[in-house]
């Protein structure tokens, strides 16, 4: 952690800062801005996991730093002060920077004008302890992802593992060198592909799935809709795999794929999804996501889970997964005409849930996942 700054324009607070502000007042996304403020700052190693730090956690704790400080304000802050409010009290509150340093380093950021205001804020929340209305806020996340998950989790699995999706990542690389979580890494694991086999994977970008199926020795046929991300498939078959060649790139739609029918010993759908198992790494997408947007999502599913359905041979394994545990998105699915549910475990991680399967984050300490395995009956 770096400790106080004689030079504030250039302090890894002041870039989280400037950062803050493109996410929280012109919509931003983490993701897309923070790397480049990152590259074109001067900024050691350190300080640079401190931004990262700083950013992403005051970004995912949004609505309960909002209740830190709205105890303490009378007339509601403008924006900018807000997001300053919010970046010191995420500092004194959940990390374990001292809160006196926390507090100057945040106050010499404040404009002249609110300086007063930001340092008596922040002191009184530094010195007055909290008491949380609900778990919702305390964990911050919107009402509505905590309502659903408890409702179909049950509240207790629900509670744990939104709280575990409020740390940071860690990153695991498989022996190629492709950094992978390990869910999609057993995910991959459970098609079962073996060499010689033909598969196709419908939804490929970036292609972790494809290149570890790949590596048994399979033939894998990846269907990315974004012509630009199905490049990354191509380059990472490329980069990780002894022969690329196993791999053929179709820059396609999943729900209509210009691939012949019973064709593929096993066909792998890891289809675009809420991404609420992935909240570790998207630390705005909690803030993003509707009960909307899931309902457009679910008849995306379902229209690629038909079509993949069609490119399965009698006999063989069609795989469903999404890196959320929203039950529309996953067990509800019909299963598809002329399949059975493989009801076999598909590993000791894995928890039972109705036709399918789940991993919870505060279990395995990996991303939330959910899928389905199913295998074509008619022979
Ligand atoms: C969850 S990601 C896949 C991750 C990938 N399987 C991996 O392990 O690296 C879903 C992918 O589906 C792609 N996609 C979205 N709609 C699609 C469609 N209609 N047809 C094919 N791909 C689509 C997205 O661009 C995204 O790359």
């Amino acid at each position: 952690m770096s400790g106080p700054s004689s030079n504030p324009a250039s302090s890894a607070r002041a870039v989280a800062l400037s950062v803050l502000q493109r996410i929280e007042h012109s919509g931003a996304y983490v993701h897309l801005v923070l790397p480049g403020a990152l590259e074109t700052s001067r900024l050691s190693e350190m300080d640079r996991r401190l931004v990262t730090e700083l950013v992403a956690g005051t970004t995912r704790m949004r609505r309960a730093l909002d209740a830190l400080i709205d105890r303490f304000v009378v007339d509601p802050p403008d924006a900018t002060t807000r997001t300053l409010l919010r970046l010191g009290a995420y500092q004194i509150a959940m990390t374990r920077i001292p809160a006196h340093a926390a507090v100057h380093e945040t106050v010499s950021l404040a404009p002249r004008r609110v300086r007063g205001f930001v340092n008596a804020v922040l002191r009184r929340i530094a010195a007055e302890p909290m008491r949380w209305p609900d778990r919702a806020t305390e964990l911050s996340y919107p009402d509505w992802i905590v309502e659903r998950l408890s409702d179909e989790l049950g509240e207790a699995d629900a509670l744990a593992t939104l709280e575990a999706m409020n740390t940071a990542p860690s990153a695991t690389v498989r022996s190629d060198g492709y950094v992978q979580d390990l869910a999609s890494q057993m995910v991959a694991g459970s098609v079962e592909a073996r060499s010689g086999e033909l598969i196709a994977d419908l939804c490929a970008a970036p292609g972790g799935k494809t290149t570890a199926l790949a590596r048994t020795g399979a033939h894998v046929v990846a269907v990315e809709l974004h012509r630009s991300r199905a490049g990354l498939v191509s380059a990472n078959a490329d980069r990780v795999l002894e022969d690329p060649s196993r791999v053929v790139v179709v820059n396609a739609d999943a729900r209509t794929p210009p691939l012949r029918r019973r064709a593929f010993d096993a066909v792998l759908v890891d289809a675009p999804c809420s991404g609420l198992g992935v909240l570790r790494r998207r630390a705005d997408a909690r803030w993003r996501m509707t009960p909307d947007a899931i309902v457009g999502l679910v008849e995306l599913q379902g229209s690629m889970l038909t079509a993949a359905a069609d490119l399965v041979r009698p006999g063989g394994r069609l795989i469903y997964s999404v890196c959320t545990l929203i039950a529309a998105e996953s067990i509800e699915h019909p299963i598809p005409e002329g399949f059975e549910v493989d009801a076999e475990s598909p590993g000791e991680s894995w928890r039972s849930r109705g036709p399918g399967w789940m991993l919870l984050p505060h279990l395995t300490g990996t991303d939330g996942m959910t899928m389905l395995r199913y295998r074509r009956r008619d022979r």
